[in-house]
């Protein structure tokens, strides 16, 4: 049983208010659950985790309804405590369906969408389990991945999908539920991933796959990669400082999957180049930091490829009147593969008759499943809570299908392409040497993190890269920071602009940089305090920067995101660190936000 508290925590960074633990134990329902975290629980249940509970569910639970209190917390009970569920998602006509079950007598214990469920289950079984997850499911709108466990089969977990990812995983005599790959790892490799409609009924030695009309369906049985080391901290104090420190190696396995011989090649990108050479609108929707990684890559699948890119956050997207026209393309992009409002995006455009290319991080992962195409990113399990490794890993493979679609639409020459390619496969190396000066850049976020607020600025395709410093570090540190296209400074920001704040302005030397400058010396003017991301060799604008941090200078100018990105991801890990702060787990968080 402690290990499989150990599984729940690899789990902990996708919601960490609150968690909770059911087992049978004696033939009854044991159960622990409490607000805070994984660690907390494992001191109250040290005397349960005896071998005596054989079956167990543990939930860490993102609040939706109801605080994270002791009895919002999963697992959830019925009246009689003769079921007990662990639930992921959303059940949108709960509040119908608890009327109904009051008026028909039963009692609820918290505020919790997921507590229907259950008393559903009590309600409609009869002898036979899955029968009764069966009638349940039926009943529920929304999105949910269940499992659940009962006193009258001790020997069953019966668990079921919509919309929420839930994953099989087959061990030598035992048998799991999870809702990420990392828990799973430490037990076993292979896996199924169940499809939305299913349930499955495991036992110690069996598992049984069939459909929410009941129909029997083939087990497909999957190896995952990934080494349970993959998901550990390495010797490094958080995992962002791990992730962060990752990003070379992770572009250079990139560069030599996709790029081999000097030539472009996406084995699951599964669109004819035909239908790529006609694009000319590309739709780019992403949540968070996924989001700032397409936002950079419209700026050079514009310059690249000669099409019209636009992006959206996936929640406004879906909700948008859309006027897609045959041929356009959809890009999304999510570390995850999980994000409902991306899912939900993907699904609106797909039904409106456009195709959809995914940028994913997770095989296996809804997202993946159902899009037309895909191109995995090789970031490897990212842990930390605020996205680092998995950006430059989007950003990067955009460049490389960029580069690929402008071979297709010749939209630039061979020359053009194998340029940018040279300069590309040197990125990794450049990465290095600003990993290399963590030390400078943790003096500059130690005095910076003093300061009352952020902005952060920058032009062209460094609007997104401000964009991504300033979340990176509300994310972690609190510290109010707002990102904005310099530009538009004098049109607002400015006015918060005196010796209390920090500017930090995003100014490599590219074709906006005189403007840079210009922005600079207006803050300046106003006694904000500057900290430059500058390329080595600068002269103008180091003048006006209190403290700099510089990158090497590419020829390319629309590469430089991905060396900014890592110079501001340290600058918030450090300043987070300063403070104090939960680094991996910042507070109100989740890693993958699964519901709307
Ligand atoms: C959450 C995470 C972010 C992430 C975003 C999108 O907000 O905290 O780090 O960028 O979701 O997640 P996805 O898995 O779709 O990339």
């Amino acid at each position: 049983m402690s290990a499989l508290v150990d599984g729940l925590a690899r789990l902990e960074y996708r919601g960490y208010d609150s968690c909770g633990i059911a087992g049978l134990e004696n033939g009854k329902i044991f159960l622990k659950k409490r607000p805070g975290k994984i660690n907390q629980l494992r001191e109250e249940i040290k005397n349960h985790l005896s071998d005596k509970l054989l079956l167990g569910i543990l939930h860490t639970r993102w609040a939706t309804h109801g605080k994270p209190n002791q009895a919002n917390a999963h697992p959830h009970l019925d009246c009689h405590h003769d079921f007990a569920i662990a639930h992921n998602g959303i059940i949108e006509n709960y509040l119908k369906l608890k009327d109904e079950l009051i008026g028909a007598g039963h009692k609820f214990a918290s505020e919790t969408d997921t507590e229907v469920i259950v008393h559903l289950i009590e309600k409609f079984y009869k002898g036979s389990f899955e029968e009764a997850l069966i009638k349940t499911v039926a009943k529920l709108e929304g999105s949910f991945a269940v499992a659940v466990i009962s006193r009258y089969h001790p020997e069953k977990l019966i668990g079921a999908r919509k919309g929420s990812p839930l994953i099989v995983g087959i061990g030598k005599n035992e048998n799991f539920f999870a809702s990420d790959i990392p828990a799973l790892l430490p037990f076993t490799k292979k896996v199924i991933y169940l499809n939305d409609g299913e349930i499955a009924v495991l036992t110690r030695n069996n598992v049984n796959i069939f459909s929410f009309s009941a129909k029997p369906l083939k087990s497909r049985i999957e190896k995952v990669k990934l080494k349970a080391e993959d998901a550990q901290k390495k010797g490094y104090e958080h995992f962002m400082l791990k992730e962060i420190n990752e990003q070379p190696e992770v572009l250079k396995k990139t560069f030599s999957l996709y790029c081999k011989n000097n030539k472009l090649n996406f084995p699951d990108l599964s669109f004819r180049p035909s239908y790529l050479k006609n694009i000319k609108k590309i739709f780019i929707t992403a949540c968070g930091t996924a989001y700032h990684a397409g936002y950079v890559a419209k700026y050079f699948l514009e310059q690249y490829c000669g099409v019209d890119a636009e992006i959206d956050t996936s929640s406004e997207f879906r909700y948008r009147k859309l006027n897609i026209k045959q041929g356009d393309l959809l890009i999304t992009i999510s570390q995850s593969g999980e994000t409902a409002d991306t899912l939900a995006a993907v699904r609106e455009f797909r039904r409106k008759g456009g195709k959809a290319l995914s940028i994913c991080n997770v095989l296996g992962s809804s997202l993946v499943k159902e899009s037309d195409g895909l191109i995995y990113t090789l970031a490897g399990p990212e842990i930390g809570v605020a996205s680092t490794k998995a950006y430059t890993a989007q950003i990067f493979s955009l460049y490389l299908f960029a580069l690929y679609l402008a071979g297709i639409k010749k939209s630039l020459t061979k020359n053009q392409i194998q340029a940018t390619l040279n300069e590309l496969s040197k990125i990794a190396d450049y990465q290095k040497e600003i990993l290399d000066k963590c030390v400078q850049v943790q003096r500059i976020a130690n005095k910076f993190s003093k300061l009352g607020s952020f902005l952060f600025l920058g032009r062209g395709i460094n609007y997104p890269s401000a964009l991504e410093g300033a979340l990176k570090l509300k994310e972690i540190s609190y510290i109010p920071a707002e990102g904005y296209p310099a530009g538009e400074m004098k049109h607002g920001p400015i006015a918060l602009i005196d010796e209390y704040r920090a500017v930090v302005c995003i100014a490599p030397r590219d074709n906006l940089y005189e403007k840079m400058v210009s922005n600079m010396q207006e803050v300046k003017a106003r006694r904000g305090n500057v900290f430059g991301i500058l390329n080595y060799g600068d002269k103008e604008a180091s003048l006006l920067a209190d403290e700099v941090i510089h990158i090497p200078h590419l020829k390319n100018q629309f590469l430089s995101p991905l060396l900014v990105a890592v110079a501001l991801q340290l600058f918030a890990y450090y300043a987070a660190k300063h403070i104090g702060c939960d680094i991996d787990q910042p507070r109100n968080l989740a890693k993958s936000v699964t519901v709307e």
